[in-house]
């Protein structure tokens, strides 16, 4: 990975054989595994089993690439104040940053190498992302964007925001700590601004917004102090390297 680059890789649920389960599960350390086995839908472990095997497996190339052998299962992570966990770098491996999400049906996953990143996936079909939350969640400023849209332009409007939103307080690991009216996106350009209560500079940051399927969204923040420098490397996860990562 070069330092401005920023790699996205997802893997849709629908991907995955019933044989596979028990391959990427053995990615997973046991308490990750007895973490996922605690869910009450087979759906929530396994988009949580997904995505964890995905960050570990990616993070396991990356390291492989730069000459460190790392066994999936053996990464360990920090949890910041607010939640966000941060790999903990074994010595000699570059300085990777990370963050997942998950949802019904889509795992996706954003390493960094030494800046701030977030990501956040969204399932299109989910019926209580509707624009009356918009009120609740969103800044003013992105409110009126959303007035007199056609419906179809409304919704991907409503999808953006929010994943983006997602993505930025996820890069900055302050999750609902962070006033979300406190900072308003706008789609086209794609750039953020914020108001007094949020000290952080608007063109320090990279954003992006992706369709990894048909039925998903994705959005992405990174900071960077040089914007129009960062790279992105995004694609779908191979699911074989995956699966062969579990030996
Ligand atoms: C917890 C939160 C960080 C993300 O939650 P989410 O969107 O429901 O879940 P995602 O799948 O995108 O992300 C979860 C992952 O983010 C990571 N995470 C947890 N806390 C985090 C934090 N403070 N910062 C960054 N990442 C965090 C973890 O890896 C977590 O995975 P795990 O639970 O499997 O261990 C937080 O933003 C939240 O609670 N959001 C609720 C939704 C909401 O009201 N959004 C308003 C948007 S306008």
């Amino acid at each position: 990975m070069s330092p401005d680059s920023v790699l996205v890789r997802w893997l849709p649920v629908s991907a995955i054989a019933e044989a596979d389960w028990p391959v990427l599960s053995a990615l997973l350390p046991e308490d990750e595994q007895a973490r996922a086995q605690r869910f009450h839908f087979r759906r929530d472990w396994e988009s949580y089993t997904v995505a964890h095997a995905l960050l570990r497996g990616t993070l396991t190339r990356l390291a492989a690439a730069a000459g460190h052998p790392v066994a999936p299962p053996d990464w360990r992570f920090s949890i910041g104040a607010h939640g966000k966990p941060e790999p903990i770098l074994p010595e000699g491996v570059p300085p990777f940053r990370v963050n997942l999400s998950h949802t019904r049906g889509l795992a996706a996953v954003a390493v960094a190498l030494d800046r701030e990143v977030g990501v956040d996936v969204e399932w299109l079909d989910r019926t209580n992302l509707t624009i009356d939350l918009a009120d609740r969640f969103f800044a003013p400023a992105e409110c009126a964007q959303l007035v007199g849209l056609a419906p179809e332009a409304e919704k991907d409007a409503l999808f953006a925001f929010w994943t983006l939103k997602e993505a930025y307080i996820k890069a900055v690991g302050m999750g609902l700590a962070l006033p979300l009216g406190a900072f308003a996106y706008t789609l086209d350009p794609l750039s953020i601004a914020f108001d007094d209560r949020i000290q952080d500079d608007p063109d320090s940051w990279y954003f992006q917004r992706l369709r990894p399927t048909q039925g998903h969204v994705l959005g992405l923040a990174l900071r960077h102090e040089a914007p129009e420098r960062a790279m992105l490397d995004a694609a779908p996860a191979g699911l074989a390297a995956l699966l062969r990562l579990a030996g």
